[in-house]
């Protein structure tokens, strides 16, 4: 195959108009695996063996003699692991720590059937089977007979095997020891190192996953331009609808069709680029013999072609089997882990700016939320909170007294969260700094001394997060006694971790530096965010003796960084098309396990209007991560500064936020023990209707609530799908109700949130929002029942202290189920195992969709008589609403409605 030409999009300039960064054509790797020649990989079927794990074979190719390794592991979860590694490699071949959460049980494998031609395994009573082809080389995943993916159905296979270098080096043209971009130059001490390898997703045509980039939902073809990438960088405002890669990297796949979605987990650390293909038909043409074969039933003609390509490290994939979107979500959360459940506070309103200038102003704008009613929970620090860019801390003019100023936070139940960047100021006058390198704490540059380059405070060193040691160290510099300044309530913000270097090329690390144990970082450059969260993480749970969750916000991520906090998409700005283009950016994250997430409201760079400012208030309070943020060339922007209607607007937004953190909370708790992330594509909760399929601007919160912001300026109507042919939909303001199956274009004004409640769920709020999470604790709640159309309706409510383990060590939460039919309203507990009471009272039950007004309602709690409950009944809406309820939510109880 030819090299690709015109490149149509991501080329970013800086400020000296050259591209900063690289596109596929300046990396040597990604051109010498397209320009091929594909290899002619056998796979030695006679080597098989079958042990308890999986199977093991061997691959050879015949022109260059590359013997490799396959092992596949099918597991419990249906999922299957296909490892590739040389079969003696000269040196170990980088496998990614860390991000696996342990080995998942593996089922045993079977031979089904053998010919000379190829070997059929199965697994899970048959129903799951893998079928390897001896020549062409294919490995075809079938499910009940159906091949489901096929492994290098296009021959693109590719493993460089590790090689001495030759002493003499004459025309390195293909820059296998030593290639430079721009002014940098790169030495690659280990040779050429990279490897590739394609799928074919039959009956695919709709793919998603791969964050980060400003992007739709939908991956796109990459057929006529540049392949997406994921290197973690620092791109500020970056191009949108671009592949480049930004600051996170989580190398997923996830494909969808009515009957199935799977999932294809690409598990390395290096450079990656990957390219999709969609196919209208399957090309006839060419078609090998197996690939015939494997017709076992007619299938459709569409399917997507996903060619992933790495710098470095061994082919490690895991396939996800689905069928449907859930047992996806939680196979891949089996994978790498679990959203970590936040603490409640971090699902509040959080302000930030670069930055607050000191302690009068910090103290000025905590009372402005106050003096205008504005509920929020967070105020945060940037950079000029330090003594210099030295984190851990505080410039003594401007913060003075850091511990006095969050201890006045914390009296109101408040937080502050400072910022803590990766990079260190060179300054052998400051402990910290001393400690560091003294302690071996810092990445090496290739020639082993300890690598400096330029970042916020001039000349840095970057610590080594990928060492355990240093890890540990980095963790205890959160202690109390060692941060000084710092209290339980201060918490931190990860920044500048892809890493940011400003003289580096790409603004990054070489890639020729060298971590803990002489690995280059080229090897693991997408794990350098994620192991700062973690040291981070670890840092604010060690300092409460393990007692406290942790909340760590981070830049940089990867895949596993869900068990560590939360992300925001970085340096956006403040114009519609970054606010229209934050909802498939969070979905995309929301859809790869990193369900914590958000970005920065308002616009991060530039100025917004205030029609902007308040759309993306509506916007951003309707997505997990809620920090309103802007650089310190931007104008003040606190919610009051643009008048009555402004304000009150904003207020409205993050009030409504703060009435809807029961479900919010609750939809964490599934994520946390589910997999289940709070917001979804529609696709994901209407799987067979394809008008969902590449819907970007609108999606659900949990399984109950479809969400259309406005992202457009000066709207006075909002086009709204509303999925589902016998679905009813309620408009969560006016309880109008809506048929599914259609669009409806819904008239806006300034106040409007379109946000509507499925038939068949019942979601709680609060019914107040106080001016902090820990107020809204204390609050009764109102439980809104949306009937469908057998007028039924279920849904859950979590609940927990808000802030400790205890939830996890002594069972100390409550999972209560709401659930209506025949006119009855039953609370019941939804876990036998949970042990938490509180007084939380129910108060009041709003019912949609009821068709005439009730005669009684009769509230029954056992052992206590039962009594009549006040009600209204608004005829026009078909609304009923029971008043004055005061039953306790974590005790069982009935409401019969006559
Ligand atoms: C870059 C971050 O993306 C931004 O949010 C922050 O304000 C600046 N660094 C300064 O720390």
């Amino acid at each position: 195959m030819a090299a690709k030409s015109e490149p149509i999009i991501s080329v970013v300039p800086n400020d000296e108009g050259k591209e900063k960064f690289k596109n596929s054509e300046n990396a040597a790797f990604y051109r010498r695996q397209i320009q091929g020649p594909n290899l002619e990989y056998r796979l030695l079927l006679d080597s098989l063996v079958l042990a308890e794990k999986g199977a093991r074979l061997e691959l050879l190719e015949d022109g260059t003699k590359t013997r490799l390794l396959l092992s596949l592991t099918p597991c419990k979860s249906d999922t299957v692991r296909i490892v590739i590694d040389e079969i003696r490699p000269i040196k170990t071949r980088y496998r990614v720590p860390d991000v696996l959460t342990g080995e998942p049980p593996s089922e045993q494998l079977r031979v089904e059937s053998k010919t000379k031609d190829s070997v059929t395994l199965s697994w899970s009573s048959g129903r799951h089977q893998v079928r390897m082809w001896h020549f062409p080389f294919r490995l075809e995943v079938l499910c009940d007979q159906e091949v489901i993916v096929t492994f290098n159905s296009k021959d693109k296979l590719w493993f460089e095997s590790l090689q001495n270098k030759p002493s003499q080096l004459e025309d390195d043209k293909n820059s296998l020891w030593r290639e430079t971009f721009r002014n940098f130059e790169d030495i690659k001490a280990n040779g050429p190192s990279s490897l590739g390898a394609d799928f074919c997703l039959h009956g695919f045509q709709h793919v998603y996953g791969l964050p980060q980039h400003a992007d739709r939902l939908r991956l796109r073809d990459t057929s006529d331009g540049e392949p997406y990438r994921l290197y973690n960088l620092d791109v500020f405002a970056a191009d949108l609808y671009c592949r480049l890669g930004l600051y996170g990297s989580v190398p997923l796949i996830v494909a969808h069709k009515p009957d199935r979605t799977v999932g294809v987990f690409w598990l390395n650390a290096s450079d990656t680029f990957i390219n999709i293909q969609y196919s209208p038909s399957d090309p006839r043409d060419g078609e090998t013999p197996p690939v015939k074969r494997r017709r076992l039933r007619p299938q459709t003609d569409a399917q997507t072609d996903v060619h992933w390509l790495s710098e470095s490290g061994v082919i490690d994939c895991t396939i996800l089997l689905g069928p449907a979107p859930q047992q996806l979500f939680r196979q891949y959360a089996e994978l790498t882990g679990y959203q970590a459940m936040p603490p409640l506070f971090s699902l509040g309103y959080h302000q930030c700016r670069w930055n607050y200038n000191d302690e009068a102003d910090v103290k000025a704008v905590d009372a402005g939320f106050d003096r205008h009613e504005i509920p929020y929970d967070v105020i945060w620090l940037d950079i000029e909170h330090t003594d210099g860019k030295r984190y851990f801390t505080w410039d003594p003019a401007l913060f003075p007294k850091p511990a006095a100023l969050q201890q006045h936070l914390e009296k109101k139940k408040r937080k502050m969260v400072v910022i803590s960047d990766p990079h260190i100021k060179v300054d052998p006058d400051w402990p910290l700094y001393r400690e560091a390198r003294d302690g071996g704490h810092f990445v090496k540059d290739r020639e082993g001394q300890i690598f400096r380059g330029t970042c916020w405070p001039g000349e840095s060193s970057y610590l080594d997060f990928s060492c355990p040691e240093t890890r540990a160290w980095y963790s205890r510099c959160h202690s109390f006694d060692k941060y000084k300044g710092s209290t339980a309530s201060l918490f931190v913000w990860n920044d500048m971790n892809e890493p940011s270097v400003f003289n580096g090329p790409e603004q990054t690390m070489p890639k020729d530096a060298v971590h803990h144990g002489g690995w280059e970082h080229r090897e693991l450059h997408n794990l350098y965010g994620f192991y700062q969260h973690m040291a981070t993480a670890d840092g604010l749970m060690s300092r409460s003796g393990g007692s406290e969750r942790p909340f760590v916000l981070t830049r940089s991520f990867f895949a596993g960084s869900q068990r560590l906090g939360a992300i925001w998409t970085g340096d956006n700005v403040a114009t519609w098309e970054y606010l229209k283009i934050s909802l498939p950016m969070v979905l995309t994250l929301s859809l790869t396990g990193i369900a914590f997430c958000g970005a920065d409201v308002g616009g991060f760079v530039k100025d917004p209007d205030p029609e902007l400012l308040v759309r993306w208030y509506q916007a951003g309070a309707l997505q997990p991560f809620f920090r309103g943020h802007s650089a310190n060339d931007t104008k003040r922007r606190e919610p009051w500064l643009f008048g009555e209607e402004v304000t009150a607007a904003i207020r409205t937004a993050i009030q409504q936020r703060y009435c809807l953190l029961p479900f919010w909370y609750t939809l964490f708790h599934f994520a946390h023990t589910a997999g289940l992330p709070p917001v979804r594509p529609l696709w994901v909760e209407f799987p067979r209707e394809e008008s969902t399929f590449t819907e970007d601007n609108q999606y659900m919160i949990g399984g109950a609530l479809l969400a259309c912001p406005v992202t457009e300026p000066g709207a006075q109507t909002v086009k709204v799908l509303l999925p589902g042919y016998d679905e009813i939909w309620y408009d969560i303001s006016s309880a109008k109700t809506y048929k599914g199956g259609k669009s409806l274009s819904l008239p806006v004004n300034l106040d409007t949130v379109p946000v509507f409640q499925r038939g068949g769920s019942v979601v709680c709020r609060s019914t107040g929002s106080g001016t902090c999470t820990a107020d809204y604790q204390k609050l009764p709640l109102d439980v809104t029942v949306a009937l469908n159309s057998q007028a039924s309706a279920d849904g859950e409510l979590y609940l927990d202290d808000g802030h400790s383990f205890q939830y996890r060590d002594k069972k100390a939460f409550s999972l209560r189920r709401f659930s209506m039919a025949s006119g009855r309203l039953l609370c019941r507990s939804a876990s036998e195992e949970g042990r938490f009471d509180c007084d939380t009272v129910v108060q009041s039950v709003s019912i949609m969709g009821v068709k005439s007004k009730p005669t009684t309602a009769n509230v029954h709690v056992p052992g206590a008589k039962s009594v009549s409950a006040s009600f209204e009944f608004l005829e026009a809406c078909c609304k009923l609403k029971l008043n004055n309820l005061n039953v306790r939510v974590t005790m069982d109880w009935d409401i019969q409605i006559n």
